[in-house]
């Protein structure tokens, strides 16, 4: 029988869980990745096999993972660990719980960095609004603050400061808290940007290049990173939502329906941010293809010179898309932290957290001299960040995943996961479990082994 509460603290409410996973699920992955994936890969076609990777590979899995947590109510790998044991089955499993803990690590490494270059914008709007320059050539902006390593390392420090900060208050207190008033008024503000876009006349030209799929620029590679990205938009593959299932409260709370609201919602914030970028990008006659990680850094700045009240919005927006990415990170420090908790005892939540986010602000020293002093340095033909962010994403949250389906398909008993998921009508949970059993595990393997070969 599981445990009704966890250790470390539970959700208050059914709705503060779908707070929290749809505040990990949407942040960067959705409003700084995902467009510039899209222009990078051609546009629709990429599009359509993420839609299709959210669908077949990613909700399935993400009720895997909240179930797996409720059921073990503690971190991920002293769960695996517990339902091995209860299941009969090899404790091996845990290695998933420890590939999830190093790819947390890998990934806030240059999330946070990339959080900073946020925190660096909503800064420079402050400026603005007190009288400072305006950004006239948002290119040059972005590569100058990309060449000064100092400042880039400032920032990353400031953000990960303030996700040790959440972290280190533990679930009722930290990360409640942070995400109640703000997700909801980021998706109001990419609302106003879209109804913006409408303005330009540049709407239709966008939603084409968005959703009409071009085969020809499909790769190997395009699967790939269309998977990775429906990992890492979804905070799948490392054990984020098992974490944050581990708080969930079993009564009256349905695995299915809140799985279908995260995804939905973090899948509609990525439509919606590619619909509010790409109609400034063609309007102000940048190519939207190949735009790289700067997309939005590059593009979005034009129009907010331009556009009535555009330095509140603009300080609005990239202060928004601070707050998105901090509710991510912390849930990328929780699953470590929780894990050092119960090995060493309560009292040291607040060193586990810092302990674990020394190691990735340290780590993200890398990513941040790969953008300048380091930016000759090639590992298998990417620069540093890029290649850690290839690794984790594309590499080890494909992999967790692939994982975490075939514990939830043929290792876990039946009965608990029927248990998990009393409310889901037998044609859906028999779904359900084929798709762990067989359609994930097949699709994500199929993906991974046609990009290495
Ligand atoms: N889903 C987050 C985003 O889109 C990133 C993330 C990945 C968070 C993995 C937690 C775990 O920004």
């Amino acid at each position: 029988m599981d445990k009704t509460t966890s250790i470390h603290g539970m959700w208050s409410s059914r709705l503060m869980f779908i707070l929290a996973a749809t505040g990990s699920a949407v942040g960067l992955g959705n409003i700084w990745r995902f467009p510039y994936m899209t222009s990078d890969n051609g546009g629709g076609a990429f599009v359509l096999v993420y839609l299709g990777c959210i669908l077949l590979v990613g909700l399935p899995i993400l009720m895997a993972e909240i179930l797996i947590g409720r059921h073990g109510r503690v971190s991920p790998i002293n769960t695996f660990r517990k339902l091995a044991r209860e299941s009969g089955v090899s404790r091996h499993w845990v290695a998933i719980g420890w590939i999830g803990i190093v790819a947390g690590i890998l990934i806030l490494s240059f999330y946070s960095v990339v959080a900073g270059w946020t925190l660096h914008y909503a800064f420079l709007y402050v400026k603005q609004l007190a009288g400072g320059a305006a950004i006239t050539d948002p290119g040059a902006t972005f590569a100058a603050l990309l060449a000064d390593p100092l400042e880039l390392t400032f920032w990353h420090a400031l953000f990960m400061l303030l996700t040790v900060a959440v972290v280190a208050l533990g679930v009722e207190k930290g990360l409640e808290r942070a995400v109640r008033f703000l997700m909801p008024a980021l998706f109001l503000l990419l609302m106003m940007l879209v109804v913006y876009g409408m303005t330009t006349g540049f709407m239709g030209q966008a939603a084409a290049f968005l959703f009409k799929p071009d085969w020809t620029v499909i790769t190997g590679g395009t699967f790939l990173s269309a998977m990775g990205q429906a990992f890492f938009t979804l905070s799948l593959g490392m054990c984020t939502m098992m974490t944050y299932g581990a708080y969930l409260p079993r009564e009256g709370v349905s695995i299915g329906r809140v799985g279908i609201a995260v995804a939905l919602t973090d899948t509609s914030v990525a439509l919606l941010a590619g619909l509010a970028i790409f109609p400034i990008v063609l309007s102000f006659g940048i190519d939207p293809a190949g735009g790289g990680p700067g997309l939005i850094f590059t593009s979005l700045p034009l129009a907010f010179e331009t556009m009535p009240f555009g330095i509140v919005y603009g300080l609005a927006f990239f202060g928004l898309l601070a707050v998105a990415a901090w509710t991510s990170s912390i849930s990328l420090l929780e699953p470590a932290t929780a894990f050092l908790v119960e090995r060493f005892g309560m009292a040291s939540r607040k060193r586990a957290a810092l302990g674990i986010a020394g190691l990735s602000w340290l780590l993200g020293l890398l990513s941040v001299l790969s953008l300048n002093l380091w930016s000759g340095v090639r590992i298998l033909d990417r620069d540093i960040m890029t290649f850690i962010e290839f690794i984790a994403n594309d590499l080890m949250l494909p992999l967790g995943g692939l994982l975490i389906a075939l514990f939830a398909g043929w290792a876990l008993n039946r009965t608990i996961l029927r248990e998990q998921l009393s409310d889901m009508p037998p044609v859906l949970f028999t779904t359900w479990r084929w798709l762990m059993r067989v359609v994930a595990p097949a699709l994500v393997l199929i993906v991974l082994v046609r990009a290495v070969v």
